[in-house]
């Protein structure tokens, strides 16, 4: 462990490149201790010259010996994903934060399981715990072609449970189909590009029965939104202040020397969530989705405002 609570020295055990792009990386810890445990749906954060980038994990929740995550070279990469590529090699020292997990799996009578791409990621520890569990699941995975599309060998156990669907062979995937007539108590479940992401979450709005959840790898536009100044109260801190416009929460709380873990600061990882007390928030991050927006008992402070002219914080 390093000196900062929560962050571990990892060290990459391997790089094994899977398809077109994706690289699954493996992490230990150097001196082979347990790795901290995690559920199906956690992420992690991989330090990198670039900043922390959240990778989810994809191997078995069982094994506490090594991480497992899959790295898509991005096409508009920030350096992220190319320092994964292009600059770790097997025994390099990364620095890792979390695991963390807002893309929890749910008890449903059924599930469904929309991966896009390297959104297939998070999926593959949900659908090992259902099917072991013996639930009622299917997979629909689509992505541009077959070899861009990572884990099929894994997946191929699974037999007609996984229906794949590359875009090169069958056009966009079928929401229609899968989103009509949904059986009442189904658990959607989807990961992938924020364009899927955003029709899914909107056509499930008129489902009734349904519960969805999306797991996000890049922000939700927020240009379009308004600020309203109001006031931070922070109650442990016996501190006051203006939030105004074009300012987070967390720059207010930073500049009172205030601490909070931050490890995106645009509302995706989930590091910076903070308690309420009193006050209701308005949630701008890109974890929440449906009821979740309701919340009232915490919210991203990086992204995240109030809808009162008061908001109470437990920090
Ligand atoms: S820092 Fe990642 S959600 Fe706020």
């Amino acid at each position: 462990m390093s000196e900062e609570e929560g962050v571990l020295d990892l060290m990459v055990e391997s790089l094994t490149r899977i398809a077109d792009g994706v690289l699954q990386v493996t992490l230990v810890d150097p001196d082979g201790y347990w790795l901290p445990e995690w559920t199906p749906g956690a992420h992690i954060d991989i330090e990198t010259p670039a900043g922390p980038r959240q990778y989810s994990l994809c191997g078995d929740p069982e094994d506490r010996t090594r991480y497992t995550i899959g790295v898509l070279r991005e096409s508009a990469s920030r350096g992220g994903s190319t320092h994964v590529h292009d600059v770790l090699r097997p025994g390099d020292l990364v620095e890792v934060g979390g695991p963390r997990n807002h893309f929890e799996l749910l008890p449903a009578k059924r599930y469904l399981f929309i991966a896009g791409g390297i959104g297939i990621t998070p999926l593959l520890p949900m659908i090992r715990d259902v099917e072991a569990r013996g639930e009622d699941w299917k997979l629909v995975y689509g992505g541009r072609s077959r070899a861009s599309m990572g884990f099929l060998e894994k997946l191929a156990a699974y037999g007609d449970k996984v229906e794949l669907w590359p875009e090169d062979e069958h056009g966009l995937l079928p929401l229609d189909r899968l989103l009509t007539d949904a059986p009442d108590d189904l658990g959607i479940y989807c990961c992938g590009p924020s364009g899927l992401l955003d029709v899914i979450e909107g056509r499930c709005e008129t489902l009734a029965g349904v519960s969805v959840h999306l797991e996000r790898f890049t922000a939700k536009d927020l240009s379009g939104l308004v600020d309203t100044p109001f006031t931070v109260i922070c109650a442990k801190s016996e501190v006051e202040r203006e939030v105004p416009a074009g300012t987070s929460v967390l720059d207010v709380l930073e500049q009172e020397g205030i601490s909070v873990s931050n490890a995106c600061r645009e509302g995706v990882c989930g590091s910076c969530e903070v308690a309420i007390l009193d006050g209701t928030p308005e949630h701008r991050d890109s974890i929440r989705v449906g009821a979740e927006l309701d919340d009232t008992s915490s919210l991203a402070v990086c992204v995240s405002r109030a809808t009162t002219p008061r908001l109470v914080l437990d920090i």
